[in-house]
């Protein structure tokens, strides 16, 4: 398997604090900082853009940002997050009319790219695009909150969608948010998934390196 690694979600943290707030996280153990972008059209919420990725990068943070698209269109504000130091974009397909053209779009801007695949969306958004994608996102509550509950059959898309994965020999990275705590997390790894999101089971507790270290304490059982 896979280095597993730990993307906690900004979208839980305290926005009045948020350089902070990430400079702790990632001093905390975690790998990668999960960037919620939301527009208020595309989900029924509204949160943060370029901007605020680019002050984190000029504040000094240097680990990973994987910037999670909720907006639709999605193609105008690639170039945004690009020039705002993203390393990963993700965005839901039914959000873009021309799926493979965003793909290269990101990756052109040097990124790291990949589909993110709501509870009910099929698998077959990804049949023709695996040769492009970095990243697959698998969502496991319905996207625009946090703090949501897991819901139990993303276990069965995990599974399927690894073995899509394998299947094509590629070097693709599984991701899962939502509803991603303690006491879930192994069996959601035990299912194929190698990259971890989870904001509230995160921000929500004193102590973000004990939180951590239990996740990571699942993940080797
Ligand atoms: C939801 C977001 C998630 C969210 C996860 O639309 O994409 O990244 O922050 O939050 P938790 O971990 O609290 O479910
Ligand atoms: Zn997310």
């Amino acid at each position: 398997m896979k280095q597993a690694l730990i993307c906690p979600s900004i979208l839980s943290a305290d926005f009045a604090r948020l350089g902070e707030e990430v400079a702790q996280v990632i001093e905390a153990g975690a790998d990668v900082v999960h960037f919620d972008v939301m527009d208020n059209h595309y989900v029924p919420n509204l949160t943060i853009g370029p901007m605020v990725c680019q002050a984190l990068r000029r504040y000094g943070i240097q680990a990973p940002i994987d910037v999670h698209l909720m907006v639709k269109p999605v193609d105008r504000i690639i170039p945004d997050f690009i020039k705002a130091g993203a390393s990963i974009i993700t965005f839901h397909p039914e959000a873009s009319e021309h799926v493979d053209r965003t793909l290269q779009l990101i990756k052109e801007g040097g990124c790291r790219a990949g589909l993110v695949l709501n509870p009910a969306t099929p698998l077959h958004y990804l049949d023709h695009v695996m040769d492009k994608l970095d990243v697959i996102l698998l969502m496991s509550v319905n996207p625009g909150f946090g703090g949501q509950s897991f819901i139990p059959t993303t276990l069965e898309k995990i599974k399927a969608v690894k073995q899509r994965i394998e299947a094509s020999g590629r070097d693709i990275r599984l991701q899962v948010d939502g509803g991603v705590k303690v006491d879930n997390i192994g069996e959601i790894a035990a299912a194929g998934a190698d990259m971890f999101v989870a904001g509230s089971a995160i921000f929500n507790q004193p102590d973000y390196g004990q939180v951590i270290d239990q996740m990571r304490a699942e993940l080797a059982k």
